[in-house]
């Protein structure tokens, strides 16, 4: 298991401080690890203006989560191998939530772990899946199997990528970034409400991306293998997941931020029956997630097979229980709930309701 020693710099432009990093590091050779897509819109804009990133052997994977398999990190390896890679050469991953995953679990993996850095470049990568270490691989059809907890050396946050980056990926993270801020609390809530993710400047997003990272990293740093706490991130995700693997059962595939959006008006809806939450948050994020992500593509009929994807959760402990994480009120989360299927399809009627 890994300490929590990931160094996290926010900056308007990256360049520099990518550039002392790797200086410091000192490390013989530098692998980014980046996919068709990043590698074409990104890559050039880091090159440009870091030396040993324009020197670096760049490594690509087709984009998209089903690149993130096995086969994909042999060859990551296989690459690592054939050019001379040590446990003292650096990978840089240069991507969203898929880069940083395969690349990271390739960086832990290689010669019992060599060092990593991680520059996300998608705001679910920002500020979700570049920190926390966790790294994974898809493997027999599940999300992210086979995996170890592996924390990047440093992780360098900034909005300069963002330009390229379709609407419904900006969407998909800001689901993450509400998601942390009902786990902070009200103020942190009210910021994340009031702001317009999609015509927001960089200069106001920067100190956002901050406060969002800065929930995860507590959250973490306090239980970093997912004992206890951190299972409080899982906020959304129970009827989150469910949401979309019915859409993907249907043929219609839902971006897991807009299952997760859904997947927490449902949860605050439990939150609400369960745990005595105040509606007066949950009003308002419902109103947010209709407004931007839509109505939740789910019929009365779909109820059952939602309640037995949920029961099927691998978070779940018992085949018998569905784990959830609730709130008692913003900022106050409660791991480790559970709930009997009338409460909900009652929460999930209540949630079609509002949204
Ligand atoms: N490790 C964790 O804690 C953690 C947390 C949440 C999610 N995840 C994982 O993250 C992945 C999802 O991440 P994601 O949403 O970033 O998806 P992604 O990495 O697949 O990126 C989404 C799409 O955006 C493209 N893209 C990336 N940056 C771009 C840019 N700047 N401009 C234009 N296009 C760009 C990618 O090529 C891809 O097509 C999943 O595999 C999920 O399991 C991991």
């Amino acid at each position: 298991m890994s300490e929590v020693t990931t160094h996290i710099y926010y900056c308007d432009n990256p360049a520099h401080a990518i550039e002392d990093a790797l200086a410091s590091a000192g490390a013989p050779q530098l692998f980014v690890v980046a996919d068709d897509n990043t590698a074409r819109m990104c890559l050039p804009l880091l090159a440009a203006a870091v030396p040993s990133v324009a020197a670096a052997t760049v490594l690509t994977l087709r984009p998209g989560d089903e690149a993130k398999t096995l086969s994909a990190a042999e060859s990551l390896w296989r690459q690592l191998t054939d050019a001379g890679a040590t446990r003292k050469s650096m990978i840089l991953n240069l991507g969203g939530g898929m880069v940083t995953d395969l690349g990271g679990f390739v960086a832990a993996t290689f010669k019992r772990g060599m060092p990593y850095i991680n520059v996300p470049t998608t705001l679910l990568g920002t500020v979700d899946a570049a920190v926390g270490g966790k790294t994974a691989v898809n493997f027999a059809g599940l999300k992210n199997q086979v995996g170890v907890f592996a924390q990047p050396a440093a992780t360098f946050i900034s909005t300069c990528f963002f330009d390229t980056l379709p609407e419904r990926e900006l969407l998909s993270g800001y689901a993450e970034m509400l998601k942390h801020a009902l786990l902070e609390g009200p103020e942190a809530l009210a910021a994340a409400l009031d702001c317009d993710i999609i015509a927001l400047d960089p200069a106001t997003l920067l100190p956002l991306l901050r406060e969002s990272v800065a929930t995860k990293e507590r959250i973490v740093a306090a239980d970093p293998t997912e004992r206890g706490l951190r299972k409080a991130l899982n906020l959304g995700h129970t009827a989150g997941h469910a949401i979309e693997e019915l859409a993907l059962e249907k043929g219609a595939l839902v971006p897991h931020g807009y299952a997760v959006a859904w997947g927490l008006v449902v949860e605050l809806v439990l939150s609400h029956t369960e745990c005595g939450m105040s509606t007066q948050w949950l009003y308002p994020v419902a109103a947010c997630v209709r407004r931007l992500y839509g109505s939740m593509p789910v019929e009365c009929s779909d109820y059952p097979r939602l309640l037995a994807l949920m029961a099927h959760d691998k978070k779940n402990t018992s085949p018998d229980t569905t784990n959830f994480t609730l709130l008692e009120a913003p900022g106050r989360p409660r791991i480790d709930c559970t709930a009997a299927p009338e409460a909900i399809t009652a929460a999930l009627d209540i949630a079609r309701d509002l949204i």
